[in-house]
């Protein structure tokens, strides 16, 4: 913290000191401090005394630093986020890091319940928190950004239009440039810039994958919708337990509490095959389509995978009816989707999105994960499972035996199999990960 900022900060609790005085007082809070720390550890026998006497002492400095970070004042406003669900999870993200770039808070914004590029009539806005609990993201991502609520308004607020370029000319470098001009001067001035331009998913990238793995981590389900997960889950692992005690009668006592299962995102809808294709040809990589014999193969000769699994496909609803999919896999393999799993109507009572985020859970806590890596569902999945592997320390999962796996069918692995796949956290934007992409980091 520089010293104009303490100065400023002093002035809140009612102090007003020159730079000199203010100097002291940064000296006389750190010499507090620190005799806060002795106290606490050589005489702990009087801690409670000592230390309560402290904190009264102390509390302006306590005080002090709930207002660092993120400024509650300040706001920024995007337009309605559309499209698929991990598509609108990046484009909040992107929201969320552009307030930040602009130390201000994002108005809660609008996602989209329906799938944008289909049903363009019918939007569907859904409010923020009618899918993610809205106080404890803000509580997870304390400091780092903050989602404020329109009532937190005043009543004259003075807006701002920022209008966002487009186009070949708008570059990553004109769109930052215009970022940081309205991060200070006359514009920083208004309450509120309000962000008009084509879907915040389309801006340029400004951040490194580190800093989206920071605010996905942040949305936490509401319970309605955690619940609806939980049930498909639970019914998932009930059919592997009952699996699992026919085919290893005895053989291992301890394998019979925990029924291990298989996810994939299997992508070979109709739709999904002509997008690959024109990929493919596009981008000069021959590994983004995968046919279902394909991905059946390699599921099949995934290394460890014991002798018996229950394997849940994430498919689209085309292709419910298509029974092609649930033959062909390996002995021991066994498949089910949601209709055959009976929680079809789990799903059914839900919008475009919600349904989404419950297969994205299911997929998310699997024991394996198999994904397109040129699908974005299936790239934030891997991100969120590489998170949690190297939340118990481990920072490579590609060579070892880690839980968690997770893997790529659309690129061969060994024996194979598909490719292991871990996100490279370190990299420098989201796009290298996410889509249009067939770096797996293994
Ligand atoms: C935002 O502004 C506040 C107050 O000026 C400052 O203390 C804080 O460090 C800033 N935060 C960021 C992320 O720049
Ligand atoms: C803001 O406006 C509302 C209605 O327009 C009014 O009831 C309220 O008193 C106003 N608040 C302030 C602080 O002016
Ligand atoms: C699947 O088939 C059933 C009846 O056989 C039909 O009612 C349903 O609409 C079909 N679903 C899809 C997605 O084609
Ligand atoms: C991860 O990304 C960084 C930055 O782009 C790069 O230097 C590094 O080689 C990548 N690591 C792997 C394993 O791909």
């Amino acid at each position: 913290m520089d010293l104009s900022s303490t100065c400023k900060l002093s002035r809140l609790f009612g102090c007003f000191f020159t730079p000199l005085t203010c100097k002291c007082c940064v000296a006389l809070v750190t010499i507090a401090l620190f005799f806060r720390a002795i106290f606490l550890h050589s005489f702990s026998g009087y801690g409670v005394i000592k230390s309560n006497n402290l904190r009264l002492i102390l509390s302006p400095s306590l005080h002090l630093e709930s207002h660092e970070g993120i400024r509650g004042d300040k706001f920024l406003e995007v337009p309605q986020i559309v499209w698929g669900l991990n598509n609108q999870k990046i484009a909040f993200a992107r929201a969320c890091l552009t307030a930040r770039m602009l130390n201000r808070t994002l108005l809660m914004p609008s996602l989209s319940a329906s799938l944008f590029y289909k049903e363009i009539d019918l939007l569907h806005p859904i409010s923020f928190d009618q899918v993610f609990q809205y106080e404890r993201f803000n509580s997870l991502c304390n400091r780092f950004v903050r989602l404020g609520r329109y009532s937190d308004l005043g009543n004259q607020t003075r807006k701002y239009d920022l209008r966002k370029g487009s186009g070949r000319k708008w570059t990553v470098e004109r769109d930052l440039e215009q970022l940081k001009q309205s991060s200070r001067g006359p514009i920083d001035k208004y309450q509120v810039i309000s962000m008009a331009g084509k879907n915040p998913f389309l801006w340029h990238d400004h951040w490194p994958v580190k800093d989206y793995a920071r605010v996905f981590e942040c949305l936490v389900l509401v319970d309605e919708i955690a619940k609806e997960a939980d049930k498909v889950v639970s019914k998932i692992r009930r059919i592997g337990r009952k699996l699992r005690s026919k085919t290893n009668f005895g053989a291992e006592g301890s394998s019979l509490s925990h029924a291990p299962y298989v996810a994939i995102h299997m992508r070979v809808e109709i739709d999904w095959m002509i997008h690959c294709k024109k990929l493919e040809q596009r981008s000069r990589i021959s590994q983004i389509c995968c046919s279902k014999q394909e991905i059946m193969e390699r599921v099949g000769n995934i290394v460890g995978l014991g002798s018996t699994a229950i394997v849940y496909l994430a498919v689209a609803d085309s292709l419910l009816n298509d029974s092609s999919i649930l033959d062909g896999w390996k002995r021991g393999l066994v498949p089910f989707e949601k209709k055959k799993l009976g929680v079809d109507g789990i799903y059914k009572k839900h919008s475009y999105l919600i349904q989404s985020a419950i297969d994205y859970e299911v997929c998310s806590r699997a024991d394996i994960f198999v994904g397109n890596s040129f699908s974005t569902f299936s790239s934030l999945i891997v991100l969120e499972r590489t998170q949690r592997v190297i939340r118990r320390g481990i920072t490579s999962s590609c060579g070892i035996d880690v839980r968690w796996p997770s893997y790529a069918y659309n690129i061969p692995g060994e024996s194979n199999g598909p490719q292991k796949w871990m996100t490279n956290m370190s990299d420098s934007n989201l796009k290298a990960i996410s889509y249009g992409s067939n770096a797996i980091s293994c």
